[in-house]
């Protein structure tokens, strides 16, 4: 079981380009945002996987849910911080996820917007049922994944200052298995455009 570095640390060294780049909300996002915070019913404590810059934690709080912010690049968690927000370093693969102001109390729900992309496809499931034993029977899941085969590695920047990535391709079939595989109740895999010809599998599940 791996988390891949390079990724990782291709998020740290532009942690804050990204999430300038990332700052405004994409339509499907919001639209998902507004669909999970019904199904919660206004309230309730929900875990973050991949936070990145912040964006969907704070539109997630206005709303009246209290947010756990973490990420696995430290790049992020630093930034968060020094905006002022609590945010942990965390691996969803490895990490304990038990949330750290109530540790004996599951979460309500969690989203993972856009991060599970970089789980490799032999540790996804293990991924999905660690964060479904850290939610309540009924909680919620927002995940979102590009929809596709296979999986790529790119390499983007300069040459002097290449950042590598490595991201999973998931179908809608295989993805409901993965799911259900992981005791997460799927209510509907909507297909969602980012940027033109860009388009993501978004997850509405509950914990079994
Ligand atoms: C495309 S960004 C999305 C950030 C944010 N959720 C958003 O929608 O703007 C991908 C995020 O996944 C995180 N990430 C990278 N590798 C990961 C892994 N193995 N597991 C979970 N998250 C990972 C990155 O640090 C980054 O925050």
């Amino acid at each position: 079981m791996s988390t891949n570095r390079d990724t990782v640390q291709s998020y740290d060294t532009r942690a804050a380009e990204y999430a300038a780049e990332a700052a405004a909300m994409p339509e499907w996002v919001a639209a998902e945002i507004d669909a999970f915070v019904t199904e919660l019913g206004g309230s309730g404590r929900v875990l973050e996987i991949g936070s990145g810059g912040g964006r969907d934690a704070l539109a997630l709080e206005t709303r009246g849910i209290s947010v756990r912010r973490t990420d696995v690049s430290k790049g992020f968690v630093e930034l968060l911080r020094e905006s002022g927000f609590k945010a942990d370093l965390l691996d969803p693969l490895t990490d304990d996820l038990a949330d750290p102001l109530h540790p004996d109390r599951p979460y309500d729900g969690v989203w993972a917007c856009a991060c599970l992309i970089h789980v490799e496809r032999r540790d996804f499931r293990t991924v999905l049922r660690r964060l479904a034993e850290a939610t309540r029977p009924g909680g919620r899941l927002h995940a979102s994944v590009r929809d596709g085969d296979g999986d790529s590695a790119f390499t983007l920047g300069s040459a002097a200052a290449p950042r590598h990535y490595v991201e999973t391709y998931w179908r809608e079939s295989a993805l409901r298995s993965a799911l259900a595989d992981a005791s997460w109740n799927v209510g509907e895999i909507r297909r969602c455009m980012g940027r033109p010809d860009d388009w993501w599998l978004s997850v509405r599940a509950s914990r079994a």
